[in-house]
């Protein structure tokens, strides 16, 4: 079985498409799983991914969760559970083996848990050919209050971050597209920059890859759109126009 880093590299290439399409149903969407099989099914062409996040797997079974994951596999997509993993080593395990057994493909994680931690869980995703996917530095305003703390000696927590995130052997790091400098910085490590924040938080599409995003993370600008396919289908188009 080759990596959850070279599945989504495949994908992406197949698709032409660094998407990775944030599936958070509108409030009017009483149907999750209707909402997260037929979105996949119009936009597949257009995206390399899907992210599932708390809020859709919650209130999901396992049964429905596997057939959103079948889905997308069927259509040539990776998917990647947005849980933002935060335990003890043998807690972290168990919930990425249920991940698995679901057809997740990859869990985003947060190095807070610190380097042994964070190490035992890639390991471990590794074994069951999971990837694992580290916070380095959150899209939204208040990620200046964590993930921008200074240490003593004044280097930012995001910088310790992305070391324990090289030093795991992690699949990607996620850095916000409101971020352009840290990006920008982050991405001379070489490991796979996974950005949010584009359109509805304010990143600009552009900017994020110029400054270094290999994927993109979108959510409402999609869901959201009026016309969700063309919506997509511009934005696959601007990032293949920027070239990098
Ligand atoms: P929008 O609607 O803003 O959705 O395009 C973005 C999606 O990405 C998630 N998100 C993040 N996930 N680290 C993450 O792991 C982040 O810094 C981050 N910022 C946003 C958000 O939950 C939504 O699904």
């Amino acid at each position: 079985m080759t990596s959850f880093s070279q599945r989504i590299a495949r994908a992406a290439d197949n698709k032409k498409s660094r998407i990775v399409l944030a599936l958070d149903p509108p409030s009017n969407k009483p149907d999750l799983q209707d909402f997260a099989i037929k979105t996949i099914n119009a936009v597949e062409q257009h995206i390399c991914a899907i992210k599932m996040n708390f809020h859709l797997i919650l209130p999901l079974s396992a049964a429905e969760i596997s057939q959103i994951n079948k889905t997308a596999h069927s259509c040539g997509l990776q998917s990647i559970a947005d849980i933002k993993l935060n335990d003890i080593e043998n807690t972290n395990q168990v919930a990425v083996d249920h991940l698995v057994e679901m057809g997740f493909d990859a869990v985003i994680a947060n190095p807070f848990i610190g380097k042994g931690g964070l190490a035992a869980l890639v390991q471990s995703a590794h074994k069951v050919d999971a990837g694992v996917i580290a916070l380095v530095y959150m899209s939204h305003p208040g990620a200046s209050e964590g993930y921008g703390l200074e240490e003593k000696g004044g280097r930012p927590l995001y910088n310790t971050f992305l070391g324990r995130a090289a030093e795991a052997g992690a699949d990607g790091i996620v850095v916000g597209a409101t971020q352009l400098e840290i990006l920008k910085q982050v991405a001379k490590q070489g490991i796979p920059v996974y950005s949010p924040g584009v359109g509805a938080q304010g990143g600009d599409l552009e900017n994020a890859i110029k400054s270094g995003a290999n994927y993109l993370i979108i959510g409402r600008a999609i869901v959201e759109a009026k016309e969700p396919v063309r919506a997509t289908k511009e934005m696959q188009s601007r990032i293949l126009a920027v070239g990098k």
